[in-house]
């Protein structure tokens, strides 16, 4: 169990908007259905167009050397949406067996035809796989969005069908400004806290794999001029 940061190549977004966007609660309603609207909507309700562009390429490179990944392994991806990682995983590993699960029926009819036949629609709190049948399983940016009991159920399953090395990305913030951030702008999380308690919430559920933090910061250098002078997020990976 470790404290790893795999997506340290991931582009921190500059993202200039005017109101938070939680503050709609019809937002957040859209926004979690996980439908169209959340993908290739607009941004007030989701990604703004989740498209392919090539930025998991430097973090599939990590992940595979990371977990020490070989042709004729078995990876899954759980929150693969469109499956973006799992294509880059596919080509820089030829003969790497990887797989995706998300919940969105959207996300996984128009995932990337690359991965096409290898994607399912499923809860990530009850994998259709037996025991130990992944070499390396791999979440980002997604079990954050269940209920914590859910959740605890969700990390368990990974650690089922595991077979000893797993990484979860979950949403994060360590005081007051970062939760508040956190509240203005993130639309589907249920379950954010601070690091040391997903420690401990991981020791509860007996999750035993690798870990990091997508931390909400207010961005510094930028100043939003819209009429409520709030600043503007950057979605940070690398606190
Ligand atoms: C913020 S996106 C992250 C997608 C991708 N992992 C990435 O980093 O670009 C969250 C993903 O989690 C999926 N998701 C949300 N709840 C889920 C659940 N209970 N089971 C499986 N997938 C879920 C959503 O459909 C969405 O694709």
């Amino acid at each position: 169990m470790a404290l790893v940061n795999l997506l340290r190549h991931y582009p921190k977004a500059q993202r200039k908007m005017g109101k938070p966007r939680s503050k709609n609660p019809l937002n957040i309603e859209v926004a979690r259905k996980f439908g169209r609207e959340y993908f290739d909507g607009t941004r007030e309700q989701g990604y703004g167009g989740y498209k392919y562009d090539g930025r998991w390429v430097p973090i599939a490179k990590d992940i595979l050397d990371y977990f020490c990944l070989k042709p004729g392994m078995n990876v899954l991806d759980v929150g693969c949406a469109k499956g973006f990682l799992m294509k880059d995983l596919m080509d820089a590993c030829p003969g790497l067996k990887v797989f995706g699960l998300d919940i969105s029926y959207y996300a996984i009819s128009n995932c990337m035809k690359d991965v096409k036949g290898r994607c399912i629609v499923e809860n990530a709190k009850c994998l259709p796989f037996s025991d130990k049948s992944f070499d390396a399983i791999i979440s980002i940016n997604t079990l954050h969005n269940l209920e914590r009991e859910d959740l605890k159920i969700a990390l368990k399953e990974i650690e089922r069908v595991s077979k000893g090395k797993s990484f979860v990305q979950l949403d994060a913030y360590q005081n007051d400004e970062e939760l508040e951030v956190f509240k203005d702008w993130v639309l589907t999380a249920k379950t954010y806290l601070k690091p040391h308690e997903w420690e401990q919430l991981f020791q509860e559920c007996g999750y035993t794999g690798d870990y990091f933090w997508t931390i909400l910061s207010p961005d510094p250098k930028w100043t939003d001029f819209s009429s409520d002078k709030k600043t503007a997020p950057v979605w940070n990976t690398t606190a």
